[in-house]
């Protein structure tokens, strides 16, 4: 007995410091992995995950866990019927059971990608100020099954981890909004200049389509802008989820290259392929892909020489599958290479040159980083640059351990 209590008293006060620590990151990928590895270890189970609820589009997503690496991360939707974790948003009520297969609820996707068999499952629902963020869920008690202490203290550090949660999503959402209004601010005065000319009297007509024609462009820039905007805000906050499909990048490259074939005429500019036969099947979400390809085509267009050239091209290794988009234009200076992935960031000499929004590379990298992919890029001034993309040919990276079927 007294052994149970200074157990219990350890654990209580391991929740202390581990409170301490998810109070001090506003990093939403940190904070949800400190918050499982926490978990797991306060209820003595083999992993725990994290599914978050999107109240908007009232889905529940699988976010992540102890016991799988970036690569498998937002991959899955969970439905809010047919699965525990659905039940207990619903119900907003803990459930524990002893083998989760033998529940009618129990939902056997997540563990296809995560290669986890469960047995038993202690799941409690994650709420701050009424409102439900997600669930947390421990699974496979090491030594026999969950008690109520665990459920007293997972509820202590679910507590903890929901306003944690709250709170890393509202700093990137006010980080991410004082950013975009900072950005409108440019093309809003430009704009406002533009009208109080257009109602000078002294202007002349060709003076007056001049400004006509600015306000267009101005437009246009700010439509880009504000879709650009909500893609990058969706993906930072970590609801996107990749519809991941298997499908052909020989195909998707040259689909790609026919979407910008006009744009690369406009400029002069060849668009070159080169994919080996048969590369390899990729499993991604197709339309995501295609986004950064097109950004990156774009931007090799964009930012080359009268006459210059793209060269597309593919390469397979046994787990990899790499794109290389490389042109033959204006280069980047050294000191912007280590910004470039940053939001908004434009390169100083290339800004008066072409119209962009510099959040197109911000997109790519979170499209890349949510498949468990890199992106790399290479430049020297006036030769040119080379952006590589390299992304896991399939997304199920940890190997699924085999056990017995108990379904
Ligand atoms: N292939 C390239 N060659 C030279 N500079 C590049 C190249 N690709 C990107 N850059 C530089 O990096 C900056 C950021 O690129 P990014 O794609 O994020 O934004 P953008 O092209 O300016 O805007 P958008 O993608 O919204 O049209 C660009 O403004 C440009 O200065
Ligand atoms: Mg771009």
């Amino acid at each position: 007995m007294a052994e149970i209590k200074t157990e219990r008293l350890d654990g209580y006060r391991r929740l202390i410091d581990i409170a301490r620590d998810l109070a001090s990151t506003l990093d939403l990928d940190i904070l949800l992995s400190r918050i499982v590895h926490a978990a797991a270890e306060i209820s003595g189970a083999e992993a725990a995950s994290i599914l978050l609820y999107d109240d908007v589009s009232q889905q529940l997503y699988f976010q992540v866990s102890t016991n799988m690496d970036d690569a498998t991360r937002r991959g899955i939707i969970v439905p809010l019927d047919g699965s525990i974790a659905g039940w207990i948003v619903r119900n907003r009520q803990t459930v524990r059971v002893m083998n989760a297969h033998d529940d009618p609820r129990f939902f056997s996707n997540v563990e296809d990608t995560t290669g986890l068999s469960t047995e038993s499952l202690l799941g409690i629902p994650l709420v701050t100020k009424n409102k439900i963020v997600g669930v947390l869920e421990a699974l496979n008690k090491h030594k026999g099954k969950f008690t109520d202490t665990d459920e007293s203290m997972l509820l202590v550090l679910g507590a903890q981890a929901a306003v944690a949660i709250e709170n890393a999503r509202l700093f990137q959402q006010s980080d991410l909004i004082s950013e975009f209004v900072h950005e409108l601010r440019t093309p809003l005065a430009s704009l406002s200049t533009a009208t109080y000319l257009l109602l000078r009297p002294e202007m002349s007509q060709e003076q007056r389509s001049q400004i006509v024609h600015n306000i267009h462009n101005e437009t246009i820039r700010l439509n880009a802008l504000a879709s650009s905007f909500l893609d990058l805000a969706r993906l930072e906050s970590g609801r996107v989820q990749f519809r991941k499909t298997v499908f052909s990048v020989a195909d998707l490259i040259y689909e790609c290259k026919d979407v910008m074939a006009s744009r690369a005429t406009e400029d002069n500019i060849q668009i070159r392929v080169e994919s080996p036969e048969g590369l390899p099947l990729l499993e991604a979400d197709r339309d995501k892909v295609k986004q950064v390809l097109l950004n990156l085509l774009s931007n090799a267009i964009k930012y080359n020489r009268p006459n210059g050239t793209v060269l597309f091209r593919a390469e397979a290794s046994e787990k990899d599958i790499t794109l290389f988009v490389q042109d033959t234009g204006l280069g980047i200076p050294e000191e912007s290479l280590p910004h470039l992935f940053q939001k908004f960031f434009r390169v100083r000499e290339h800004e008066s040159r072409v119209a962009g929004t510099g959040l197109g590379l911000s997109i790519c990298k979170q499209i890349v980083q949510g498949h468990g992919g890199r992106i790399e890029v290479k430049s020297k001034i006036g030769v040119g640059t080379v952006f590589q993309v390299v992304l896991p040919r399939a997304s199920k990276v940890t190997p699924k351990i085999e056990e017995v079927d108990n379904k």
